[in-house]
């Protein structure tokens, strides 16, 4: 009979970076910063071999197998169309027990079932932040959507905390959803302001365009979180239906894809304050059908 030896330290876990991307040099940079051991990180390009070396210079760079083969729990950060096939690839090393982790927000726990069948255990973590594999990435915080199963809950919350993240559960059905919310708010805002800063910069607000833009977008962004479809002001919600026609006019001259975007955003913004309550039918029918109507346009076609 052999007894374990009391308060032996079990052996921390090792881990393993494939992809030297935006995300994956800040994991390894964290896990090193937060002393856990990682035995390696692969690159191929020389951006990703640049971006090991600048954030994580401590950490080997490897091939993606040795990398695989080392690690007890081993995070893939790789585009995801290249997911599944990384994961098919070094699913010849990986063994029963170890832990594999990506980092995609669409895919759930299914885009590693190479891994799963050889015994591995599968976790889905999604850094919900944009990242851009530098230096600025590491102080920051986020929500880490995470998908697995109950086996791999804590270890999944531990390994989002050590990330610097707050862990949130996703079900694997809906990270699609997920994912999608995330594009939406976060990818589209990119453009919607860089719409609207190209619109100031066309008459002539140069670099004052972010001094208006920023504090109006910084509290609107606010309020739209604490309150929800409540934070809108402006002429929708006021039912002001000859500005919003002055607008549709205005943008006739401008790109089709700002006036397009525009008219599509301001029905969905009527739609939203119909449902509320605070436009009545008639007025939200009217503004419908004024952002629907040709624009006249005044001046020449950009
Ligand atoms: N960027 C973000 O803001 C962000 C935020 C949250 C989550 N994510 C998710 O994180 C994952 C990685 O995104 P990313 O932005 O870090 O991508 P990225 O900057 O394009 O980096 C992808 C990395 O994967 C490597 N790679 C590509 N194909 C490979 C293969 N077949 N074998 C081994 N390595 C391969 C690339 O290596 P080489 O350059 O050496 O070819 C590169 O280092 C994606 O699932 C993405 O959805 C991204």
């Amino acid at each position: 009979m052999t007894h374990p030896r009391p308060h032996a330290p079990a052996r921390p876990h090792a881990y393993g970076v494939v992809g030297a991307g935006r995300v994956g040099s800040v994991v390894a940079a964290r896990l090193h910063a937060a002393g856990r051991p990682v035995v390696g990180i692969s690159a191929r390009s020389q951006a990703s071999l640049l971006r090991a070396r600048t954030l994580v210079p401590e950490v080997p760079v490897r091939p993606a197998a040795d990398v695989a083969a080392d690690c007890d729990v081993l995070v893939l950060a790789v585009p995801d169309d290249a997911l599944v096939a990384v994961c098919e690839e070094l699913s010849t090393v990986l063994r029963p027990g170890q832990v594999v982790v990506h980092t995609s927000g669409r895919h759930g726990l299914d885009a590693l079932s190479a891994a799963t069948r050889v015994g591995a255990r599968a976790v889905a973590l999604h850094p919900a932040m944009t990242f851009t594999g530098s230096a600025v990435d590491l102080g920051r915080g986020c929500a880490m959507g995470l998908t697995a199963a109950d086996t791999e809950r804590a270890l999944a919350e531990d390994l989002a905390a050590v990330l610097g993240g707050t862990p949130v559960w996703i079900d694997d059905a809906d990270r699609v959803r997920y994912h999608a919310a995330l594009s939406h708010g976060a990818n589209h805002l990119v453009t919607l302001v860089a719409q609207a800063r190209d619109l100031l910069q066309g008459i002539g607000a140069g670099a004052e365009a972010a001094t208006i833009l920023r504090p109006l977008l910084e509290a609107a962004l606010d309020n739209a979180l604490d309150l929800g479809d409540a934070a809108l002001t402006g002429p929708i919600a006021r039912g002001d239906v000859t500005t919003v026609r002055a607008h549709v006019d205005a943008l006739a001259t401008e790109p089709s894809s700002t006036r397009d975007a525009y008219v599509a955003m301001a029905h969905a913004t009527t739609e939203r304050a119909a449902a509320d309550g605070r436009l009545d039918p008639a007025t939200a029918a009217v503004l419908d059908a004024a952002l629907d109507e040709r624009p006249r346009v005044s001046g020449p076609v950009r």
